[in-house]
């Protein structure tokens, strides 16, 4: 079946993530963004199931590429996120004792150290693009990772992705993207970070 994607519900509010992502942007990034890849995937898909030669499928192979990653990410994304715990609001921005802690714990000595590597490693990404925390599946690590564009992580099952594009933050905090790596930490939802770090230990496909 092809060009049956849909747009995923927000699990909160446009305003929930609020003061560290506005509602402004929360609205565009969903309503506008996100639906333009999954609009796009869907056209893609189409037109691709009507091919009869190579040449026509190579052709639809880029847009296939962007806006499936595109799809891809964002939809893990909204999960990655949650209300933030300092605003009382919900249970993000928390690390509780478990699993990932532990391995965040002994890969990179602490959170703190881990937020210090990620940011400093995607605020280098040049042009669009996300950054990762993912899991090795060979030796079962976590690592720093990042891909352009709405490349989606392939190489690692995906633990936390940020969206890098200015899309994503522009509207609250204009060019300086360090102020919105720092604030996204407070949103980031850790529990689900955990339900796919155990699940990508335990083997199972994500
Ligand atoms: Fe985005």
């Amino acid at each position: 079946m092809s060009g049956q994607h849909t747009l995923p519900d927000l699990p909160y509010p446009y305003d929930a993530l609020e003061p560290y992502i506005s509602r402004q942007i929360m609205e565009l990034h969903h309503k506008k963004h996100h639906q333009t890849y999954v609009t796009a995937l869907n056209a893609a898909e189409t037109n691709y199931a009507k091919t009869t030669t190579p040449k026509e499928r190579i052709a639809l192979q880029a847009a296939l590429r962007f806006n499936g990653g595109g799809h891809i990410n964002h939809s893990l994304f909204w999960k990655n996120l949650a209300p933030a715990a300092n605003e009382g609001k919900g249970n993000g921005g928390v690390l509780k004792e478990g699993p990932l802690k532990q391995a965040i714990d002994s890969t990179f000595g602490s959170l703190d150290a881990l937020k210090k590597e990620f940011n400093a490693t995607t605020a280098g990404i040049q042009g669009s693009g996300w950054g990762w925390l993912g899991l090795n599946p060979t030796t079962k690590r976590l690592e720093i990772t990042t891909t352009a564009n709405q490349d989606p992580l392939l190489t690692h099952i995906p633990v936390i992705g940020v969206d890098i594009w200015e899309h994503a933050f522009y509207l609250q905090y204009l060019n300086v993207k360090v102020d919105y790596l720092n604030a996204i930490w407070n949103v980031i939802n850790f529990e689900e970070a955990e339900k796919r770090y155990t699940e990508g230990v335990s083997g199972s496909k994500l």
